[in-house]
């Protein structure tokens, strides 16, 4: 049986017809006091799968409840599926004082479950934070399926370490030169970005990236591409927080694209299906 989280249920259905499983009815409150209740009733199975993208707190409380009320019920084997890993940034203490945000989540993640999936994490150390078998499957074999036809394409990514990322859409799109620009974060919403050496004049240019946040990388790599024809961008997570949208959209970007990780408008294509199999293959 597959458990929808609140933020994933257009997944979780996309991910139950793949597996043809059935899809929990789920119930989802918020109490006068702001705490909220997410229930999973008529639950009658051994064996669970709860797919969560965990965008907010909020998101990160339901599925602890959705694991308590799980085991409640009598579930003995409940795997987690984490579309979108949250807080999983804050992967270090950067400053004096500050907690490792994702070993907090991890461990608490772990208590309910027996076994975590999850796509495209900020890093893969992530997993070592779980204290039960943690899998990462890669969302950007699917970025290439919407595309449109390119002319003469350039994949990009906005640094060195998502270089991965572009080469896989590029393999699957199957032609066109791959290169990466040099990042330096200067804050949570300012990066500079050194321009890539590839010559992109009068050609397609595809950035692509593990997630949009605040679009500021986005934004940033776009303002050093010299007379691009168009540009698109794509990434596994479209958080597309804040004003993302207007500063891509300001950037001149010609369509953004994104999974549905993240619902969002921009959730062109699915990683139901590589869920569906790694899922098969557990
Ligand atoms: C950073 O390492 C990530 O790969 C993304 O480039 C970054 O998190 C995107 O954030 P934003 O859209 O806020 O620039």
């Amino acid at each position: 049986m597959i458990v929808p989280g609140s933020a994933s249920q257009s997944l979780a259905a996309a991910l139950a017809d793949e597996l043809d499983r059935a899809l929990a009815p789920v119930e989802f409150e918020r109490f006068p006091d702001g705490e909220l209740l997410a229930a999973a009733p008529e639950v009658e199975t051994d064996s669970a799968v709860i797919v969560a993208s965990t965008i907010t707190s909020d998101a990160h409380l339901e599925l602890l409840q959705l694991q308590d009320a799980l085991r409640e019920s009598g579930v003995s084997e409940v795997t987690t599926v984490l579309p979108y890993m949250g807080y999983a940034r804050q992967d270090s203490a950067f400053e004096p004082g500050q907690p490792v945000s994702v070993r907090a989540v991890a461990r608490a993640v772990s208590t309910g479950t027996d076994r975590v999936l999850t796509v495209s994490p900020h890093e893969e150390s992530a997993l070592e934070h779980f204290s039960v078998p943690a899998r990462a499957i890669d969302g950007a074999g699917v970025l290439a399926d919407p595309l449109p036809d390119l002319s003469d394409p350039v994949f990009l990514s906005p640094d060195a370490g998502a270089i991965d990322l572009a080469e896989t859409v590029r393999e699957s799109y199957g032609e066109g030169e791959v290169d990466y620009f040099e990042k330096t974060r200067r804050s949570g919403s300012e990066v500079e970005i050194t321009p890539s050496d590839v010559v992109v004049e009068d050609r397609d240019v595809v950035i692509v990236d593990d997630i949009i946040a605040t679009g500021s990388t986005m934004s940033g790599a776009i303002a050093t591409l010299e007379d691009p024809q168009r540009v698109f961008v794509t990434c596994v997570h479209p958080m597309l927080a804040a004003n993302a949208r207007t500063k891509l959209a300001r950037a001149g970007v010609e369509q953004v694209y994104g999974t549905d990780t993240i619902e969002r408008a921009e959730s062109e294509v699915s990683v139901a299906r590589p869920l569906a199999e790694a899922l098969r293959s557990l």
